[in-house]
């Protein structure tokens, strides 16, 4: 699995963010999928959240940065997702702790929240902070067991 690969997407509210996301990444040795929108027009957060977070649900990128307006909607989306853990983060220490204490693989920004310059440090950070393990280990598969639990659920009310 690729470590340096990360994937990328926004909405319209997140693009000018996603955009300078991109540049600093490149420039700091990342390699970068970006997903789109690849313009100013307006789309809808659910398409370009979806494509990214099935992305990391099976596995194909270990990585992922998502914005739109208020990283709400893209929140609401990517965490729909098994596998995913999406982390909403509005400053470097619920940034740190995202990754500390809940292995966060998806970041998700809010583009009209945030200045360019505290979410480019945000990036940096959360892309550069270990898991701590230990006992976030047993929390995590608290949430995996609710996630497996949610789909046996679904699958007996279909048979
Ligand atoms: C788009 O106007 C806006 O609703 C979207 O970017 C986001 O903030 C939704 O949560």
């Amino acid at each position: 699995m690729n470590e340096k690969m990360i994937a990328l997407a926004s909405d319209h509210g997140g693009y000018a963010l996603k955009e300078a996301i991109r540049g600093l990444l490149l420039n700091e040795g990342y390699q970068v999928e970006d997903l789109g929108p690849h313009g100013t027009e307006s789309v809808d957060y659910p398409d370009y959240g979806a494509r990214l977070a099935a992305l990391v649900s099976q596995g194909e990128v270990l990585w992922g940065i998502l914005a739109c307006g208020t990283g709400i909607g893209m929140s609401i989306v990517a965490n729909k997702f098994p596998n995913v853990r999406g982390a909403l983060c509005h400053d470097l220490y619920t940034a740190t702790m995202s990754r500390q204490h809940n292995d966060a693989n998806i970041l998700i920004l809010g583009g009209r929240v945030l200045e360019e310059k505290v979410a480019l440090e945000i990036v940096r950070t959360w892309l550069i902070t270990p898991f701590e393990g230990d006992r976030h280990n047993r929390r995590l598969a608290k949430i995996k067991a609710l996630e497996e639990n949610l789909f046996s659920l679904r699958e007996s009310r279909r048979s």
